[in-house]
């Protein structure tokens, strides 16, 4: 028996109504500071640039994925019955820190800091004092087989399973928060329909064949959210400005003329590994207290591109084309900007779906008639043309739009 609260605490959540807490141990880590950054982080990195009201935090979305796990292992009778209740809690809490060690501008700052979050994450739930002390006070060995379930290396696979495949507590809140947050209505779905359609066959979560049109949903739902959020062009003019001016600082730095800015950019800009304490102080607060700093900078390129991020003058856009690709270099140097910082081109492709394969990747499966287990893209035709049909790609070139006014 893991020990409770006196009485369950309950926080008012608008996607999923209330997030429950009944064991001490998951509020003790809600409390921990590295849970406490996450309010200083937001879910979407530039996105609020386009959607106004999208500056809800990583520790909003990680509350829900905890409560989608903690609704999935108390309610869904397979899932229920499959798992102990140290099972239980240790899923729960996989959900609840499986985004602590996200850093600030969504995955932007992964790429600067060749770092991935699920690694700090792993490394905050394992080393950091508050974080371990909380778990293995609870129980022995806590701290590691929570970290085991982000590092899909759980003895029972049904567990990684809940958190992270291609239906999971992580994906279905993000979708219902994201499009809340942002006010596109096509990210939602029935999760209640989702959830109770799910079973346990062979330590696979399936999915009933009644449940095969909620999870159509969710794939359209996903499918829909990368055009017109995460892949959002605005968006991407944001942190493609955010990369050059990272890329400026390098090149102040073998220089030897560093502007002045705050401290904990400066692993970021020789290219070091973070440690813990600088990775905890670079939250989005610091971040825009740096680019403040460098709006002072003597260096009008550096001054320009801060300045342009706090102020929201982000580049304009447009196909990337052979020919495009020239004329914009060549405006850029008529007026002066020099292209390495001013001209970046970006490609994205999206699959809404990933089939199963034997070498990589979980699919969705699907219990149809007679018990036989299907992969998604079998049991559902639309899954199918989505994932037989062409794969969408976006490529862009982006550009001070000062080129085209001056004109
Ligand atoms: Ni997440």
């Amino acid at each position: 028996m893991f020990k409770k609260l006196h009485e369950t605490k309950v926080m008012r959540d608008p996607i999923h109504g209330y997030i429950h807490v009944e064991y001490e141990v998951i509020w003790n880590c809600i409390n921990a500071k590295w849970f406490q950054r996450l309010r200083r982080i937001r879910q979407l990195g530039g996105a609020y640039m386009v959607y106004h009201t999208a500056d809800h935090t990583r520790f909003a979305h990680s509350l829900g994925v905890y409560e989608i796990v903690r609704r999935m292992v108390n309610v869904v009778p397979d899932i229920k019955n499959a798992l102990n209740e140290k099972e239980k809690l240790t899923v729960m809490l996989a959900g609840l820190l499986h985004d602590i060690g996200h850093g600030p501008y969504s995955h932007t700052f992964e790429l600067l800091a060749h770092s991935s979050h699920e690694e700090y994450t792993c490394r905050i739930i394992e080393e950091d004092p508050e974080i371990r002390g909380i778990l293995e006070k609870c129980e022995k060995g806590l701290a590691k087989d929570v970290a085991d379930v982000i590092r899909h290396k759980s003895k029972n696979s049904i567990l990684p399973q809940l958190v992270s495949s291609q239906l999971d507590a992580d994906r279905m809140d993000y979708l219902l928060r994201d499009a809340y947050f942002t006010g596109t209505k096509y990210g939602e779905f029935d999760l209640e329909r989702i959830l109770r359609t799910l079973r346990v066959s062979d330590n696979r979560i399936v999915v009933k064949e009644s449940g095969v049109y909620a999870v159509e949903n969710y794939i359209m739902a996903r499918y829909h959210m990368y055009w017109q959020v995460y892949y959002h062009p605005v968006e991407r003019s944001y942190e493609a400005i955010l990369k050059k001016c990272f890329m400026r600082l390098r090149d102040l730095y073998k220089e030897g003329k560093t502007p002045k800015t705050v401290p904990e950019f400066h692993d970021l800009i020789v290219g070091k590994k973070l440690s813990l304490n600088d990775y905890f102080v670079l939250d989005e607060y610091t971040c825009s207290y740096g680019f403040y700093l460098l709006t002072k900078a003597k260096d009008p390129i550096i001054k320009d591109l801060a300045t342009r991020i706090l102020n929201r003058q982000l580049f304009d856009y447009e196909e990337n084309t052979p020919s495009s690709y020239r004329r914009i270099r060549s405006l850029l140097k008529k007026h002066g900007f020099d292209p390495t910082y001013y001209c970046a081109k970006d490609e994205v492709v999206q699959r809404p779906y990933v089939p199963y394969r034997k070498e990589k990747g979980n699919g969705i499966w699907v219990r149809v008639h007679g018990g036989k287990i299907e992969e998604l893209s079998k049991a559902s035709a639309i899954v199918h043309s989505l994932v037989n049909g062409q794969v969408l790609k976006d490529d862009r070139i982006y550009y001070p739009k000062e080129i085209l006014e001056k004109k």
